[in-house]
């Protein structure tokens, strides 16, 4: 007995079992220096066309309201494109490889990183499908500079970020709405203070965690313990429903090989549809599928170890533990994550002068 005790501590020890408490989101992402005027302009930078070198794509080209602030696609298309959400179309001749993975919705990516009964420093936000940049205003110039997003042919990607803040300066409106003088990093810092306006923390689920009892349905809150038993929450936990760690769930990205991804949080899939890096699941019925087929593999690769033609599986899928008569359930749970409380505005004008991305 004593033995088996002594066993169990030290492998808790060696691998400590992830934190799988899900809770109510804060009402605020504001930081202190988030001024109403500085997210004013943030907000005019990130529907204003002006930001990139070809003078068509913002960043609400793809992060739109109309679409939950995604885009409602499998992939995106930057430059030389037209139209938006679902209907954007290449423009007849561009020589664009589309981009291969899945645009994120960026309501509440204020919160990313946030684990449950730890301090959250925003600073250190992971950020992109595999956590390659941290904090939301090191996030910002990445589409600025890259080819296929907002850059195009028209400058190197050294010159890009250097270009735009000269396209900037040439505009007496932004001199006057900036105050000092025009940096590459108060772009990013008005563009983040803007961002964490775009949050969503009231879903019926929040009401339910922060008291409210009638909140969620019966099937909800069956849905709720489904959930937690069937080891989503292994992944899927914390206030935004994700440890954001990279996890190895079975899906490689075909342009890089990359087999580990970040969990998604799953709040708000009604506006985050196709689903995973790829974009490639359409519902969720096929997601559910899809980890049905996940945890067999993981059972069998639990054997010999040995997956064959298939990548690595990350271990916590063994612990997973769902039944097919779960899935409507944790559908109905999952749906108690999207809330439509959230700024859909989109401003009038924008100092370029340049036409708005409706
Ligand atoms: C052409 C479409 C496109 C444009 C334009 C674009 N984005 Fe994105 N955005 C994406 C895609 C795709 C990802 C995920 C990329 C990845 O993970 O590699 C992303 C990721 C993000 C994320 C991280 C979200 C998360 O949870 O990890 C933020 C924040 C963001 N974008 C903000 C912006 C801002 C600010 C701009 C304008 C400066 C912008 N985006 C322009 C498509 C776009
Ligand atoms: C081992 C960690 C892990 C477990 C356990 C897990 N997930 Fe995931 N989940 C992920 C990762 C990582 C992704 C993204 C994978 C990718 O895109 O390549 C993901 C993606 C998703 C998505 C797509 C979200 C989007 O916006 O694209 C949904 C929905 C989802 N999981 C639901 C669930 C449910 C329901 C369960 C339990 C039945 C579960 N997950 C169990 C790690 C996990």
């Amino acid at each position: 007995m004593l033995t088996t005790l002594v066993v169990i501590l030290a492998a808790a020890a060696a691998e400590p079992l992830p934190n799988t408490q899900i809770e109510a989101l804060p009402l605020t992402a504001a930081q202190p220096d988030d001024t109403p005027a500085k997210i004013a302009l943030g907000r005019l930078l990130f529907f204003d066309p002006i930001l990139s070198a070809t003078r068509d794509v913002s960043c609400a080209t793809c992060h739109h309201p109309q679409h939950g602030w995604a885009d409602g696609r499998p992939t995106p298309l930057g430059v030389h494109a037209s139209g938006t959400g679902p209907s954007r179309k290449l423009v007849q001749g561009a020589a664009f490889l589309p981009l291969t993975r899945n645009t994120p919705t960026i309501l509440n990516a204020a919160f990313n990183g946030i684990e449950s009964g730890k301090p959250f420093d925003p600073s250190k936000s992971p950020m992109f499908w595999d956590n390659r940049a941290q904090s939301l205003e090191a996030q910002a110039l990445a589409p600025i500079r890259q080819r296929e997003e907002m850059r195009g042919d028209v400058c190197s990607e050294a010159e890009a970020v250097p270009a735009m803040v000269e396209r900037l300066k040439s505009i007496p409106e932004y001199v006057k709405l900036f105050h000092t003088e025009i940096t590459a990093e108060k772009v990013t810092q008005a563009i983040a203070a803007y961002e964490r306006t775009l949050i969503a923390a009231d879903s019926p689920f929040d009401r339910f965690m922060r008291g409210d009892k009638t909140a969620l349905t019966a099937e909800q809150q069956k849905g709720m313990a489904a959930f937690q038993k069937a080891g989503c929450a292994l992944c899927h936990n914390g206030p935004m429903l994700s440890d954001f760690k990279l996890h190895a769930i079975g899906l490689t990205d075909s342009a890089t090989n990359r087999t580990e991804f970040r969990t998604p949080s799953l709040r708000n899939l009604k506006h985050t549809a196709p689903y995973m890096h790829h974009g490639g699941s359409t519902t969720l019925d096929e997601v559910l599928l899809f980890y049905d087929r996940l945890m067999d593999h993981a059972a069998e690769t639990l054997e010999g170890g040995d997956t064959g033609t298939l990548p690595p599986l990350d271990p916590l899928l063994r612990q997973m533990n769902m039944l097919p008569e779960d899935h409507s359930p944790i559908k109905a749970f999952l749906e108690s994550l999207n809330s439509d409380d959230y700024d859909k505005s989109v401003p009038e004008r924008v100092p370029s002068g340049l036409p708005v991305t409706r």
